[in-house]
C-alpha cells in the first residue's frame, strides 16, 4: 500500500470531519482509539512501521478539560506521551507529523490575539498536557518534520460540544445562565479539517501555527447565537431567556483562560485558506446537524 496519510483519533469530532473532507485520490487511513492507542508506544511503533504513511495527522486527544484535573496521568499519557510516541518512530522513518493543540496552552491574560511564539502558561492539567505534547513533538522532529496547529472552541455535528449542549438545554430548561467573561473563537471542525488537508499538501509548512474561525465571542455570545441560528433552522422552538454571568459564578474543576484569541494571519497565508467568521461556521455546523436528524413524524 502507498499510504499518504494516517489519521489517529478518527472517531472524534475533528477526526470525523477529516474523514468527510479527505481530498479525492489521497490514500488515507482513519484509525479510532480502539484501532490505535497513541499512548501505547509499542502499538504506535508497530502501526507506523506496518503502514508506513508519509504523513500522520494526530487528532487523538484526551479532551475532558475538567476530568483531567483528577486524571492527570491519563491526560499526560494521551496528550504528551502520545505525540512523543509518534515522534520517536516518525523520526526514524522520516514521517511528517501534523499535531493538533489548543488555545488552553495560554493563561488568557493577553489583550491581543496570541501569536504562535508568545509565552505560554496553561492554567490546568489539560492545557499543560497539550503543551508538553507540542514540545515533545517539536523537540524530536523540529519544524521541518512537525507541524503543530493550535485551535480553539471546536464544534462539529458529530461531537459532544458546547453549542450542542446549549441546543439540548434550550429544549429542557426555562432559563439559562452562561459565562460572559471568557472570550475565544468558536471554530467549526469542517473548515479546520480542510485547513489540515491543505497542510498535508504543503510539506514546507512547519513549527507552530494557529487556526480558528475568525472573530471573537464569549460563551454567552455563542449561546445566544446558537439560540438565534437554531431558531432560524427550526432546531429551537422555545423562547428561553439567557442570562450572562461571570465565570466566578459558575465554578468548574479546571480554570479557563479569560481571553484566548489566536492570531491566525500567518497560517491563513501559508495554507492559502479563506477566512470564515465563527457565526458562519456555527450556521454550517447546525445546518449539517439538522440534515442528520430524523424527519419529525407526519401528522
Ligand atoms: N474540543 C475542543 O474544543 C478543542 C479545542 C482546542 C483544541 N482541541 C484539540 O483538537 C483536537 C481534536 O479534538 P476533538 O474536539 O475532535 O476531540 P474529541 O472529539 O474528544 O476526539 C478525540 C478522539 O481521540 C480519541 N482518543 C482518546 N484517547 C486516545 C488514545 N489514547 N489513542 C487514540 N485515540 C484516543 C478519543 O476516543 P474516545 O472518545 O474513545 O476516548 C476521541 O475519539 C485535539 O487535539 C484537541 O486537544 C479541541
Amino acid at each position: 500500500m502507498n499510504l499518504h496519510c494516517l489519521v489517529t483519533g478518527a472517531l472524534g469530532q475533528l477526526g470525523r470531519d477529516l474523514t468527510a473532507t479527505c481530498p479525492p485520490g489521497l490514500e488515507a487511513m482513519f484509525l479510532g482509539a480502539d484501532d490505535l492507542d497513541v499512548a501505547d508506544e509499542d502499538e504506535v511503533t508497530a502501526a507506523l512501521i506496518r503502514l508506513a504513511p508519509r504523513v500522520v495527522i494526530n487528532a487523538a486527544a484526551y479532551t475532558a478539560v475538567d476530568r483531567a484535573e483528577s486524571e492527570p496521568e491519563r491526560a499526560h499519557a494521551v496528550n504528551a506521551q502520545g505525540p512523543a510516541n509518534l515522534a520517536r518512530i516518525a523520526r526514524i522513518l522520516g514521517i511528517r507529523v501534523i499535531h493538533i493543540s489548543t488555545d488552553y496552552v495560554f493563561d488568557g491574560r493577553g489583550c491581543r490575539p496570541y501569536r504562535p511564539g508568545d509565552a505560554t502558561g496553561p492554567l490546568g492539567v489539560y492545557g499543560a498536557s497539550k503543551l508538553a505534547g507540542e514540545q515533545r513533538l517539536l523537540e524530536a522532529l523540529g519544524p521541518q518534520q512537525a507541524l503543530v496547529i493550535r485551535t480553539a472552541w471546536l464544534h462539529g455535528a458529530t461531537g459532544a460540544n458546547f453549542p450542542k449542549t446549549i441546543l439540548r438545554l434550550l429544549g429542557e430548561r426555562d432559563r439559562l445562565r452562561v459565562v460572559a467573561d471568557q472570550v475565544g473563537s468558536p471554530t467549526w471542525t469542517r473548515p479546520l479539517a480542510q485547513a489540515l488537508w491543505a497542510a498535508v499538501a504543503r510539506p514546507q509548512v512547519g513549527g507552530i501555527h494557529h487556526w480558528t474561525d475568525a472573530g471573537a465571542a464569549s460563551w454567552y455570545d455563542l449561546a445566544v447565537a446558537v439560540a438565534e441560528e437554531g431558531r432560524a433552522l427550526g432546531l429551537v422552538t422555545r423562547e428561553v431567556p439567557i442570562d450572562p454571568i461571570p465565570a466566578s459564578a459558575y465554578p468548574l474543576p479546571a480554570a479557563r483562560p479569560h481571553y484566548s484569541l489566536l492570531d491566525c494571519d500567518a497560517t491563513r497565508v501559508a495554507l492559502e485558506q479563506p477566512v470564515r467568521h465563527w457565526r458562519e461556521g456555527l450556521r454550517g455546523m447546525l445546518s449539517e446537524l439538522r440534515g442528520r436528524l430524523p424527519e419529525p413524524p407526519a401528522d
